[in-house]
């Protein structure tokens, strides 16, 4: 029997590693995935070598691009946050990861997987729901929701047993949980678990504070093409290499910090902080394109469906025929969504100030206040508002309002 493991070669991952072979005497192979975490990953491949994985057994893959291109901008598309702030940030990568965790298990004919997330979050949930969807009679092992290491001394007592490097600064509690991907950092738990406490500067990793940025605005440009962006300031680049370039600026000007407290899927409530820098330029200048792009009836349409995927993208349910009806639903609407927005960005805000694009449905002849040359015959609103309040009247006589 042989095991899958997603693994960070940090000291969670590390020690599961050991209680997999403890627990199950099984073979483990190691999964580590570049989503642009900003981390080295061949330290990763160096401790899992120490830990006696033989190398065959050791993948580490890039996924950027085809994070960024299959998972990120499809998201991006459908203008998806979670109760109504969230820009999904880790629940978009969890998807990913399962379903290359899942390639590889088919591939060194393993008959298990597992992963460090808690039985109390939304990534078990995440994970095993890819798992499950890909290969449906997969062993799932999640040693969280198992062994007894039930507290940070428990964990570093057994790694410290067992020969685990523990990284000095892990020896004291660690003040929280971090994920970090392209799209965001997301921090959750110990100091932030008070709701009323204002997260402390540290928590930040890859924003300026809005006081300390820059006092000039920087005036940028995104190219969309069929909804998805293609280029700042004119110069193509690939998703992965766009995103971190928006983050970039992104970082600069303060722009993307959310704290707030959700619903999990699994029921309790949680207050996390988040920073989507470059993800949250992408989501409001995507909504600039769509303004003169997209008739009003497909864009209130998709603002409607818009929170249902989101809560699909959330709740784990991205191999399923209803979050794939919806994207194609969403991925038809846009055919025309091409063209260019110019942004402000300022001091912890980015904010649309011009959209163009050869698709334009916005007429300045019809909307002008000046003469309009006969582009639009202000009778016929006449007639357009006495048909709309006819109930209203009927109304209005029978209960004498
Ligand atoms: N609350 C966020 C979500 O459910 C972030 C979860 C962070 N995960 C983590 N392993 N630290 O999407
Ligand atoms: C975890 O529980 O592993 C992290 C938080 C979450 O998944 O929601």
């Amino acid at each position: 029997n042989r095991v899958v493991l997603a693994y960070s070669g940090g000291l969670d991952t590390s020690v599961i590693l050991k209680w997999l072979k403890e627990t199950y005497n099984c073979e483990v192979v190691t999964f580590t995935a570049d989503l642009g975490q900003g981390e080295e990953l061949e330290p990763a491949r160096a401790k899992a070598l120490l830990m006696g994985i033989k190398p065959e057994h050791i993948f580490i893959d890039d996924l950027r691009e085809e994070f960024v291109r299959d998972y990120v901008f499809p998201m991006i598309r459908s203008n998806a946050l979670y109760e109504g702030l969230y820009l999904l940030g880790t629940s978009i990568a969890r998807p990913l990861i399962a379903k290359r965790q899942i390639e590889i298990a088919k591939m060194v004919n393993a008959d298990a997987v597992s992963h460090g997330a808690t039985g109390k979050g939304n990534d078990q949930v995440r994970f095993e729901l890819g798992y499950y969807a890909l290969a449906p009679d997969i062993k799932v092992i999640a040693p969280w929701r198992e062994w007894d290491l039930t507290s940070r001394t428990k964990l570093i007592e057994y790694a410290e047993k067992h020969q685990i490097p523990v990284p000095k600064d892990k020896r004291g509690e660690s003040p929280f949980s971090t994920d970090a991907n392209l799209l965001h950092t997301s921090s959750e738990g110990k100091v932030l678990e008070d709701p009323w406490d204002e997260v402390p500067d540290y928590v930040f990793s890859r924003t300026n504070s809005p006081e300390d940025a820059p006092d000039a605005p920087e005036i940028i440009t995104i190219d969309f093409e069929r909804g998805d962006a293609v280029a700042v300031n004119g110069e193509g680049m690939s998703p992965a290499t766009l995103l971190a370039k928006l983050n970039d600026l992104g970082r600069t000007h303060g722009i993307g910090r959310l704290d707030l407290v959700e619903n999990r899927y699994v029921g309790m409530k949680s207050r996390g902080m988040y920073e989507t820098p470059g993800g949250t330029i992408l989501h409001l200048a995507h909504r600039g394109i769509e303004q003169i792009t997209l008739d009003r009836g497909a864009a209130h349409l998709k603002d409607e469906l818009a929170p249902r995927y989101a809560e699909l993208i959330y709740n784990g349910f991205w191999f399923s025929p209803e979050r794939e009806m919806l994207q194609a639903a969403i991925d038809h609407s846009q055919t025309k969504v091409s063209g260019t927005v110019r942004l402000k960005l300022y001091k912890g805000a980015a904010h649309i100030i011009g959209r163009r694009s050869p698709n334009s449905l916005y007429s300045e002849k019809v909307v002008t206040f000046e003469d309009d040359a006969g582009a639009y015959d202000q009778r016929d609103a006449e007639g357009f508002i006495k048909l709309n309040a006819l109930r209203l009247r009927l109304l209005g006589r029978r209960d004498g309002r």
